[in-house]
């Protein structure tokens, strides 16, 4: 939605300043919701006193009902990489939607899908080029589900149907992507069984390594462990490993320099593909267009979504390699959704990819995220609940312990949680509040904000720790 143009002037104000522009929050109806909150226990998000009901955006910045500012460190939901309010892209979107506001994408494309398909298989490292386009990340990760499975079908392989994926993971809404998704986030439970043929393996999670977190350097025993879930299923009947480059929701888990190439070797040993869930680190929100680019791996299926359009329409896409596309060429390929590369959604994402590299805002992301991690790292130094501070790019994480000596995981309950959130907001600042905290801010996010965004987190926590020693701050 565009502002008047007196509105868009008198903005920017300091972050959890009134603005005066309050509208009167709505009922919510705890029994029967009209709307369904997503992800929430309706009842519990009844007593925190509802829904946060936001009613315009601008920069990096969102506004209450109640006409409070906040800073977005959450990015919509990973999504809003480029802030809220980008008039190019709302009029890219629009001249689209009136020059041709629909196109199946069965037999027929708008000129600006073949466009982003280019410039899409431009970016993309190695031979992936060939490019599905579909609505959303979920549907992006029930599409390359299907592609591994019937690439070794095609080829004559008719064993191979399992997949692995990994602890720490999230991979969607859809029954693949839950199945696909860790377990112990008890994504299927009242739902499952989930998807038949799915192993899961463990992580390089340096901080709480199962194998070598009391070594001073990772082992990679985990690639060993993954090997074995691999030989354990038999790796003649694996089709794919399932894997984010870098957890985002689990976590923030950046892996060691050697991990990726080893987990690529591995695959390759066995023929299996390798599929980097993207949907969270793509498009620069690690600091590389692609988060594989790190580590200098061409993965056989990349999985895209949210920063393509930077939430201003839903896309999602999975890019493969070209020995993929030609073995599939031949063959009817069971995916297609109605909305698959919407005219909006392409004109959108060119429209941003526009945008980041005119304002060289995966550069910036990477240098800011540096300053973020450092500053974090700063402001957080010897907080007696503070674990691990670890970040790449745009995305931090701030892990919380009973005592940094033991590692215990911080026994924080719904209540605690709830009242660092509170506090975070009334600094003015969104963030992912569980443990560990995550700060994702949008790409655009300016310096002053971000050392603002810093001192929020940084107080809020301290804020926690001292509570919890029964103590003012
Ligand atoms: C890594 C990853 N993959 C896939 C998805 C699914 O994307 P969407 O919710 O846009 O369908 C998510 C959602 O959070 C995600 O974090």
């Amino acid at each position: 939605m565009l502002l008047p143009a007196r509105a868009r002037r008198r903005d920017r104000p300091a972050l959890g300043e009134n603005t005066g522009a309050a509208m009167p929050p709505r009922a919510f109806d705890v029994g029967s919701p009209s709307l369904w909150y997503q992800g929430q226990v309706q009842t519990a998000l009844a007593r925190a006193g509802g829904p946060l009901w936001l009613v315009r955006g601008r920069g990096s910045r969102v506004w209450d009902s109640r006409g409070h500012a906040y800073l977005d460190a959450r990015s919509g939901l990973w999504a809003v990489l480029l802030g809220y309010g980008r008039d190019e892209i709302v009029a890219e979107v629009t001249a689209q939607l009136r020059a041709l506001s629909f196109a199946p994408l069965t037999d027929a494309a708008a000129p600006v899908a073949e466009e982003l398909a280019a410039r899409i298989g431009a970016l993309a490292p190695g031979d992936l080029a060939s490019v599905a386009l579909v609505p959303t990340g979920s549907e992006a990760v029930d599409t390359a589900l299907k592609f591994a499975r019937l690439f070794h079908y095609a080829g004559g392989d008719r064993r191979r149907r399992m997949i692995v994926s990994r602890e720490y993971s999230a991979h969607g809404g859809t029954y693949a992507g839950l199945s696909l998704s860790d377990p112990d986030r008890g994504l299927l439970r009242g739902v499952g069984p989930g998807l038949r043929g799915v192993r899961f393996a463990p992580i390089p999670y340096r901080y709480r390594c199962r194998y070598c977190a009391e070594q001073p350097a990772c082992t990679l025993a985990c690639v060993g462990a993954l090997e074995d879930v691999l030989v354990r299923a038999g790796p003649d009947r694996v089709a794919a490993v399932f894997a984010e480059p870098v957890p985002g929701p689990g976590g923030v888990i950046v892996p060691p320099d050697p991990y990726w190439p080893a987990v690529r070797a591995l695959c390759d040993r066995h023929g299996v593909l390798l599929v980097a869930d993207e949907v969270v680190t793509g498009w620069g929100r690690s600091g590389r267009w692609f988060a594989c680019d790190h580590w200098d791996v061409v993965p056989d299926l990349l999985v895209l979504g949210k920063g393509m359009t930077a939430g201003y329409q839903t896309l999602g896409a999975v890019v493969t390699r070209r020995r993929i596309a030609e073995r599939l060429a031949g063959r009817a390929v069971p995916h297609g959704f109605t909305y698959s590369g919407h005219p909006a959604a392409c004109a959108a994402a060119l429209a941003v990819l526009r945008i980041l590299e005119d304002e060289h805002l995966v550069a910036r992301a990477a240098h800011l995220g540096r300053r973020l991690l450092d500053g974090l790292r700063a402001e957080l130094a010897g907080c007696p609940i503070v674990g691990d501070v670890r970040g790449i790019g745009l995305m931090a994480a701030v892990e919380l312990v009973e005592d940094v000596r033991t590692r215990a995981p911080a026994r924080l309950s719904a209540r605690g949680l709830r009242r660092l959130e509170v506090d975070l907001r009334s600094r003015g600042v969104l963030c992912f509040v569980d443990n560990p905290v995550i700060v994702a801010p949008p790409l655009v996010v300016s310096d002053d904000e971000l050392t603002r965004l810093v001192e929020a987190v940084g107080a809020s926590v301290r804020g926690l720790a001292a509570r919890r020693r029964g103590t003012r701050e």
